[in-house]
């Protein structure tokens, strides 16, 4: 059964889809099947992983909606073992379209609930928002992993969050887990981002993943080039980040599932 991790954070431009992008494809590049699922209409990590989807071709709304199955939505990527589910700015209708469908928290959970043995790893990118395609994520997830931009209201956000994680585990998904924190955009050589890195570090302890992701112009230009920074220049910090991130992921799971057969 593969492992769903959302990446969330309702504050924009945090690093979300740079980390669902270079996660899927860091996991994908070591051995892992995964498949990347965006959630957010910009459609960023669908064009991330170069894909540009017509007005034919299914995406994550049809899905929730119901008018295409996850698998007729399935696209490849340039990774043999990265597939994606692209999204379209059609989503944004989808927070008013799905108010009144039944279920209407676990449209993605029942969709994709076939695909999940194919994979060791899903990934969802969530838009910058707590509405109803989050909650479809927050819905369908094992684990959420939340990118923290070093910067002075990142805590603050944080306690919003964690909040409605609460919710969401006493209503939608009692499994729901924190996977980690992951600091992103760090610059070692500003005070303030070092001080809230330590900060977070104190709050969260063991919950904040070892790789950080430092400043790195690298993660902002691939995306133009239709490829992870993993591809585009793997030798760059950035993409080294992203590589030991996918790792310690990888790693934690490995032994959950060796530990699990032990007990059998
Ligand atoms: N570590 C980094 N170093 C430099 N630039 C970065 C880094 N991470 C992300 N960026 C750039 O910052 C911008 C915001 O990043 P990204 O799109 O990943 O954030 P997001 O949380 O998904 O945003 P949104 O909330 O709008 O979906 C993008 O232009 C991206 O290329
Ligand atoms: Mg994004």
């Amino acid at each position: 059964m593969g492992r769903i991790i959302a990446i969330v954070n309702q504050k924009g431009g945090v690093g979300k889809t740079t980390t669902a992008v270079n996660l899927s494809a860091g996991l994908a590049m070591a051995g892992h099947s995964a498949l990347l699922i965006d959630m957010d209409p910009q459609a960023s990590a669908t064009s991330g992983v170069g894909i540009r989807l017509t007005a034919e071709e299914a995406s994550t709304y049809d899905v929730l909606l119901g008018q295409s199955t996850a698998e007729t939505a399935l696209k490849k990527t340039m990774l043999p073992n990265l597939q994606a589910i692209g999204a379209s700015q059609d989503l944004i209708g989808a927070e008013i379209e799905l108010v009144n469908v039944e279920q209407r928290e676990q449209r993605l959970k029942t969709a994709i609930t076939s695909l999940r043995w194919r994979y060791e790893f899903i990934v969802i990118d969530c838009p910058p928002s707590l509405g109803l395609v989050t909650l479809n994520a927050l819905t369908s997830a094992d684990s959420l992993l939340i990118p923290v931009q070093c910067e002075y209201y990142a805590l603050e956000g944080l306690t919003a969050l964690i909040s409605t994680i609460g919710l969401v585990r006493e209503q939608l998904n009692q499994e729901i887990d924190i996977e980690g924190l992951l600091l992103t955009m760090y610059d070692g050589r500003n005070t303030l981002c070092r001080q809230v890195a330590a900060d977070i570090r104190e709050h969260f302890g063991e919950k904040v993943f070892q790789a950080v992701v430092p400043r790195n112009v690298r993660l902002s230009e691939s995306p133009s080039y239709g490829l992870p920074a993993l591809l585009y220049d793997p030798s760059s910090k950035g993409a080294l980040a992203y590589a030991e991130l996918a790792q310690e992921v990888a790693a934690k799971h490995a032994t959950k599932g060796k530990a699990a057969t032990n007990d059998v």
